[in-house]
């Protein structure tokens, strides 16, 4: 991996497969300390080329008595380093070094109270009695491993939580990397400043300074292209690269008429003028209205619309000359999903991937942001001077308002659709809604219905509002604006839009629906 050697202290995370593995990483990562999580059967050699200061086990859907259920390697206890085993993770833990877990007479799922009996270590300066924690367990401890103590019990839990101080082997059967363990992330600071003895030291500052610093180093005197789409990730990323290599970074943002109004300029204006960057912009809004002529169906809008992006910009990434690289936003998610042992669906950004151009043109893949989660991304991009407006903005899909327009796309219907888009988000920021929001959008509806304005009868469209509260897209929910709030945006869109009689609102949550409507 790109920055390894730069990360002086870091913490392993073995994934048994927990759905809460990532917000481990989230907890440890908030804490300053460095973490990559890795599959639970990482190969001994490279657990000990990694070099943790400590090692996290983390829960699981398995039963250690269940055929196939992954192990531990045995190798990792021998390793001298502080170990931590959460829920899945602690009965490994027993299973594994002498001791033993039995099927629990009933499961334990949700809110528990653990008194703790042994107030040092991971439980310093923690509270004794009545601990809030979070459960999710269907096994439990029975017997300890050699050397272990109870350092915590729970009702249903004799062994909520163990440890072996003389080689720093802990376990809790608790959660307490979410928020219903209040003092959960004491519990893992414990573990990673006084036994693990890490040091807070991952900032983003620091992360900026390395990661320019080594894009430095890889890139040398060559050239390095990026698309720039004007989100959050990819305009971080070119700020980065800038910052790094200066004049070599070629950035191409191709406009394809479906951006939201005033987009093409405000990229031009931040990137171009305001931080120098070579910027490539490229108008091919009139190629893509003409392939989408006529086209109703979804799919192949995205389709069309994805293919032709790749087109133009290997066009014009051709025509820079000695490029090496391709600069792009992937994400920690990313990658945790395509190396995770049971990781959650795989969700696949298109609007970032740019086909097998890489491949065609012989370019070399950099992907500065490909340890860091969406927050930090942010984080990262204040450091570098990015505007909040850029830092906050919320997602657009790459084949951006084709997909809010129900049936075919032609340059009246995006008019209509790019002005009652500008007035939703000018009202909810003028509320103060847009960070409480995840998404905000108008979907324009082939449906025509009958008004009144003034004297005369009118026949007109409707245009859908869309606003969701999400924390990932995989699930939302419709946002509960003020009535005010809606009342505002319905009047100012019929009065403001041409063509527009009637504005609804859309209270469908996902599942079953979807965020986008096409
Ligand atoms: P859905 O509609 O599936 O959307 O609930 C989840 C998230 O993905 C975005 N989205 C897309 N992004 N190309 C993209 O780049 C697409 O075709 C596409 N479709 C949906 C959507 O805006 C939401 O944030």
């Amino acid at each position: 991996m790109m920055f390894d050697h730069l990360h002086q202290e870091r913490v392993l995370i073995l994934d048994y497969g927990s759905q809460y593995t990532q917000l481990i990483a989230r907890r440890v990562r908030e804490s300053h300390v460095y973490c990559e999580i890795h599959p639970f059967n990482m190969p001994i050699e490279s657990v000990r080329a990694f070099e943790p200061k400590g090692i996290i086990l983390s829960g699981g859907p398995s039963s250690v008595h269940e055929e196939g259920a992954p192990l531990a390697d045995p190798g990792i206890f021998e390793l001298g380093v502080p170990v931590l085993g959460i829920c899945y993770g602690m009965q490994l833990l027993a299973h594994q070094l002498g001791g033993a877990v039995e099927k629990a007479e009933r499961r334990e799922y949700g809110p528990a109270l653990v008194d703790i009996v042994f107030q040092g270590d991971l439980f310093t300066d923690i509270e004794t009695e009545g601990v809030r924690v979070w459960m999710s367990h269907g096994d439990r401890i029975v017997k300890l491993p050699p050397n272990f103590r109870i350092m915590g019990r729970s009702d249903n839990s004799p062994a909520a939580a163990m440890g072996d101080p003389q080689r720093k082997i802990y376990g809790v059967q608790f959660h307490p990397e979410v928020a219903h363990t209040p003092s959960g992330k004491d519990i893992l600071e414990n573990f990673l400043f006084r036994i693990c003895r890490c040091k807070p030291s991952w900032t983003m500052k620091s992360f900026v300074e390395s990661a320019i610093g080594s894009i430095r180093e890889k890139v040398g005197d060559d050239r390095v292209i990026c698309a720039l789409s004007g989100g959050v990730d990819s305009s971080v990323v070119a700020v980065m690269l800038h910052k790094a290599i200066g004049d070599r970074l070629h950035c191409i943002f191709v406009n394809n008429g479906l951006l939201r109004k005033g987009e093409a300029e405000t990229v031009q204006r931040i990137f171009r003028d305001h931080f120098e960057i070579n910027l490539i912009y490229v108008d091919a809004s009139v190629e893509f209205l003409d392939r989408l002529r006529e086209v109703e169906d979804p799919e192949r809008k995205r389709k069309i619309i994805g293919n032709l992006f790749i087109e133009i910009f290997e066009e014009e990434a051709r025509r820079i000359p000695g490029a090496r690289y391709l600069a792009q936003g992937t994400l920690y998610p990313d990658v945790i999903e395509s190396v995770s042992f049971k990781g959650p669906s795989a969700t696949i950004k298109t609007h970032h991937n740019v086909g097998g151009l890489p491949e065609r043109m012989q370019l070399e893949l950099i992907e500065p942001l490909r340890e860091l989660f969406k927050d930090e991304v942010r984080m990262v991009g204040r450091e570098l001077g990015l505007p909040e407006r850029i830092i906050m903005r919320h997602p657009f899909p790459g084949p951006g308002l084709a997909i809010r327009i129900i049936g075919t796309v032609d340059p009246s219907s995006l008019e209509i659709l790019r002005e009652a888009d500008a007035i939703i988000q000018e009202e909810i920021e003028a509320a103060g809604w847009y960070e409480h929001v995840w998404q905000s959008f108008a979907v324009l509806l082939p449906v025509r219905s009958v008004g009144v304005m003034g004297d005369e009868r009118t026949y007109e469209q409707a245009v859908a509002l869309r606003a969701v509260e999400s924390v990932d897209a995989m699930t939302a929910d419709w946002a509960r604006l003020p009535y005010e709030v809606l009342g505002r945006i319905s009047n100012r869109i019929i009065n403001e839009v041409k063509g527009v009689n009637r504005v609804v609102y859309d209270i469908s949550s996902k599942p079953p629906s979807t965020i986008e409507w096409e």
